[in-house]
């Protein structure tokens, strides 16, 4: 069974002094009874006070980005081994950070590897911009993003990707990058297909079967007013938020649907 998780992307916003009052405000507003797994992802300047502010309310920190290296002359970056104790999360391949900082399918992919082995649990995004969805290539993007990233996450057997991505926790974030930022979001169905894509891209890519126990999150222009579209969707598991994360009473009505969510997909199994 699939987890129902909601991460707050707080992107460049929160400063040290002001983040750990805003993590506990949420904590306080998201406790719900549905088993859903909350992330905060504050700056890193900002994670070791959002960690003590989280510390026992159940919400995970998570970090924007990591190194793909574990340590060298690399001025102003962060790696896996200095976020222990920090992070248990940790935001791969942005579109933001695609578009500022280069990163390409390739590195996000060889940044997996280092999260993996280092015991972080990924949300790797993935997502097309609007010329390519207006040309009808929107899924050959995004699956093209994912095989991408699995060969150069992997260097071993189908099993052995099969099994470190499933047992790493690995989440896929589906963000299409118009829709991010802009008030303009996918609907659900556009979110549902795109799931349907990505688990097929990774199933092709080595994981078989497997690609069925892979969460895939919706991203971009997430309010608590359209969050039940995405979650409707058996296919999405839940939602990657910017904006709307810095915003407690929305955090508490996103997280309150997916709250319920996770209580029905629960009840579906027994
Ligand atoms: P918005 O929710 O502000 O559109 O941002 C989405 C996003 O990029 C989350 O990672």
């Amino acid at each position: 069974m699939r987890p129902v998780v909601v991460a707050a992307n707080w992107k460049m916003h929160t400063t040290p002094a002001d983040a750990a009052e805003l993590a506990a405000t949420i904590a306080g507003r998201t406790r719900v009874d549905g088993p859903v797994e909350r992330v905060i992802c504050p700056p890193f300047v900002c994670l070791a006070a959002v960690r003590d502010a989280l510390a026992g309310t159940g919400v995970a920190v998570g970090a924007q980005n990591v190194h793909h290296e574990l340590t060298g002359a690399y001025t102003g970056e962060t790696s896996v081994p200095m976020l222990v104790g920090l992070a248990s999360w940790v935001i791969l391949g942005h579109s933001e950070r695609r578009r500022d900082a280069g990163e390409t399918d390739a590195l996000v992919g060889r940044k997996l590897r280092r999260a993996v082995e280092g015991g972080l649990r990924p949300i790797v995004c993935v997502g097309e911009q609007l010329t390519e969805r207006e040309a009808g290539r929107a899924d050959a993007v995004v699956g093209g993003q994912i095989r991408g990233i699995l060969e150069a996450f992997g260097d071993g057997t189908p099993a052995d990707l099969a099994a470190d991505l499933t047992s790493s926790g690995t989440v896929i974030a589906y963000e299409p990058v118009w829709a991010i930022g802009t008030g303009r979001n996918a609907t659900g169905a556009d979110a549902s297909a795109m799931a349907d894509t990505i688990r097929r891209a990774m199933a092709d890519g080595g994981l078989g079967s497997r690609a069925e126990a892979i969460p895939v999150l919706y991203g971009g222009s997430v309010t608590a007013a359209n969050i039940g579209e995405f979650l409707a969707e058996p296919a999405i598991d839940g939602a990657l938020v910017g904006g709307a994360s810095l915003k407690p009473d929305e955090m508490a009505g996103i997280v309150a649907r997916a709250g319920l969510t996770a209580e029905a997909r629960a009840g579906e199994r027994e």
